[in-house]
């Protein structure tokens, strides 16, 4: 059967129809879903119950190697036995809720930043699929920002005055401008990693702007003048009609292209509401998961 799409936002987003993502293994049902990503960069697959080794199993299925070394696994150890899988929910390993000054929370708190995951490793994140197992009765929302519409409404002189442009993430910088504070060891194995301020998908050639509030200057520039640049840019790429507003519904599954877009948590009383979230995300890597098929 033709898994089906239908538009989320007039320029980006998507929700699939019905479909198991446990049961998607061959290359003609796993190609649909690489398509739709390509197109709409961000898609809701509902009523998912894979579990933890499935999820894995199928990001790996989907796009091949997974991003492990995450910012937190510096902090504490993933107490899934795999860094693959984040824990992106608001409970400890007691199953309680975390105390408001709880490490992890204090430092989960910067997804409410604009952000893509991973763009502080290289290779950068590519696909992230953030599955929900809890929650709440009260909103609990993600934000998406389209940038590739960011890239292409810019005027054209900007867009040329970006080209080769290198910029510098870390997962430190965007956690300091919070005022969360790391150890002298940690900060040594959190140093980032430089990508390019223009990126094209390879597949169909879409640019797109790679920002997020990781990005802490811009090597071609003078620190200040990157940094108003990157302001600048994130204004632009974040204006609400470039934004996805997702309601979670216990179930989804949604896969982003950390490429083509940003995300942000939504606030909502985490010391009183239980939400449980897990995330994988795959590494911009060549491309293991898509052989060149037969013509
Ligand atoms: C993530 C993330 C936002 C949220 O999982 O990468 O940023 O709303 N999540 O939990
Ligand atoms: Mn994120």
């Amino acid at each position: 059967m033709r898994l089906e799409f239908r538009k989320l936002h007039p320029s980006f987003g998507a929700e699939a129809g019905p479909i198991d993502l446990r049961e998607v293994h061959d290359e003609d049902a796993l190609e649909p879903i690489r398509e739709a990503m390509d197109r709409y960069a961000v898609v809701v697959f509902r009523k998912q119950r894979l579990s933890n080794d499935e999820q894995i199993a199928f990001a790996t299925r989907l796009d091949g190697e997974l991003h492990r070394k995450t910012g937190i696994s510096v902090l504490q150890k993933n107490r899934f036995g795999d860094e693959a899988l984040t824990d992106v929910s608001n409970v400890g390993p007691d199953g309680e809720l975390l105390e408001s000054d709880a490490r992890r929370r204090l430092y989960g708190l910067a997804n409410r930043l604009w952000h893509t995951d991973a763009s502080f490793q290289d290779p950068r994140g590519r696909y992230s699929m953030l599955a929900a197992l809890v929650v709440p009765e009260v909103a609990a929302d993600t934000e998406f920002a389209d940038m590739r519409t960011a890239y292409d409404t810019l005027p054209a002189g900007t867009k040329a005055s970006l080209e080769g442009l290198r910029v510098h993430h870390s997962i430190a910088y965007s956690r300091q401008t919070l005022g969360f504070e790391f150890s002298e060891e940690e900060s040594g194995r959190l140093r980032g990693a430089v990508h390019p301020l223009v990126l094209a998908n390879p597949r169909n050639g879409r640019r797109s702007l790679y920002l997020a509030s990781h990005a802490s200057r811009i090597l071609d520039r003078p620190v200040p003048d990157g940094r108003l640049l990157l302001r600048d840019l994130m204004e632009h790429a974040t204006r609400p009609e470039l934004v996805y507003r997702h309601s979670w519904r216990t179930g989804d599954f949604v896969i982003w292209d950390n490429r083509a877009t940003m995300h942000r948590a939504r606030p909502f009383e985490d010391t009183v509401h239980r939400r449980e979230m897990r995330r994988v995300t795959t590494l911009d890597a060549g491309d293991p998961a898509r052989v060149a098929q037969p013509a």
